[in-house]
């Protein structure tokens, strides 16, 4: 069982400018390929690629840290507007996540507004689905109300609602008829906003996923849990509801057998796929998460 104190010392380096900054010079290293499909725009492509081969759907993320200027902020629009370019001119099955700080949220809500409105017009033309990612809970009204005044004039908008917040259900009731992806939640809050056992949460997200199902809203369940998916298999068999009014989702590398399972029963299964030189933090995360994805590192120390 890994510590509180290996966590706390993966979610450091994760935050550590120096070595973000280094390790955009070193390509991908440490077994980092095994969850980052590439540094660059070529890799990514290859990757995405063979999953759609597969019968895997994906959503892309180009990976980016530390925003604290507009420049950086239209940066990052310019990337999301690139990965959107070869979606598709390579003809790629991939919608697109972002996240709103990347976008410049924390430094003027227009402006982020702007950004995201770009790079809707781009999706919007090439028929794709944008994602934004729901952060921390500073962010979580401000980007319900950003996704909100982006729906007046997008359709091909939608967000996340994280299962730990004890407003999520108040939330989804209202986002009826919004395609919305499902988690249970990956950030540290606070007791007063968020369910801090997994027994509650779990609880909590099954109730959402039924909720939005049942409302005939187009619901992405996002996880790696098997008894949730076989509770969801079950619960969609009983109710009858149809295979594309749902889709799976799990990240990149994860769980890989149990993904392709997935699609090959004929479900609609999307993988998330990260990409992009500014891989560290994301890398730092996930170890932080999961004991056993530090196996990952080891092997990538050695055999790389
Ligand atoms: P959890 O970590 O609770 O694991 C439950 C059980 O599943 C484990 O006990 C184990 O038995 C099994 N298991 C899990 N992972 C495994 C593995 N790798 N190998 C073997 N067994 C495993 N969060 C957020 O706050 N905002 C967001 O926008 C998103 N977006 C997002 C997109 C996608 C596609 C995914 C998959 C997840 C997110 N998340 C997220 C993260 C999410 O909130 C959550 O933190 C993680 O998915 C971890 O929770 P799980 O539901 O996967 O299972």
């Amino acid at each position: 069982m890994m510590s509180a104190l290996t966590k706390g010392f993966f979610l450091y380096l994760s935050k550590n400018r120096t070595l973000n900054r280094a390790a955009k010079k070193w390509g991908l290293k440490l077994g980092a390929s095994q969850v980052v499909a590439g540094n660059s725009m070529e890799s990514m492509i290859v990757k995405v690629r063979q999953l759609n081969e597969r019968g895997l759907l994906c959503t892309l993320d180009h990976l980016g840290e530390f925003v604290s200027s507009k420049e950086e902020a239209v940066e990052a629009a310019d990337a999301a507007v690139r990965t959107l370019d070869a979606i598709m001119s390579e003809g790629l099955n991939s919608h697109l996540s972002v996240k709103l700080t990347q976008l410049g949220v924390d430094i003027d809500i227009d402006f982020c507004l702007n950004n995201m409105r770009r790079i809707l017009e781009a999706a919007e033309k090439y028929g794709t689905f944008v994602r934004i990612d729901m952060e921390d809970y500073s962010h979580y009204k401000l980007t319900l109300d950003i996704l909100q005044s982006l729906r007046e004039t997008y359709q091909n908008v939608g967000t996340v609602i994280q299962a730990y917040l004890f407003s999520a259900e108040e939330d989804i009731k209202k986002l009826q008829g919004v395609p919305l992806r499902l988690v249970k939640g990956a950030y540290k809050e606070s007791p007063k906003v968020a369910y801090q056992q997994k027994k509650d949460i779990d609880e909590n997200f099954m109730k959402l996923i039924k909720i939005h199902l049942l409302s005939g809203s187009y619901t992405a369940i996002a996880t790696h849990d098997h008894h949730i998916i076989a509770k969801v298999k079950k619960f969609v068999a009983e109710q009858q509801i149809p295979r594309n009014q749902f889709e799976f989702q799990m990240l990149y590398g994860f769980r890989t057998e149990m993904q392709q399972g997935l699609a090959d029963e004929g479900y609609k299964m999307r993988v998330y796929v990260p990409y992009g030189s500014d891989w560290f933090a994301y890398y730092m995360r996930r170890l932080a998460e999961r004991p056993q994805n530090v196996s990952f590192a080891l092997k990538g120390l050695f055999f790389k």
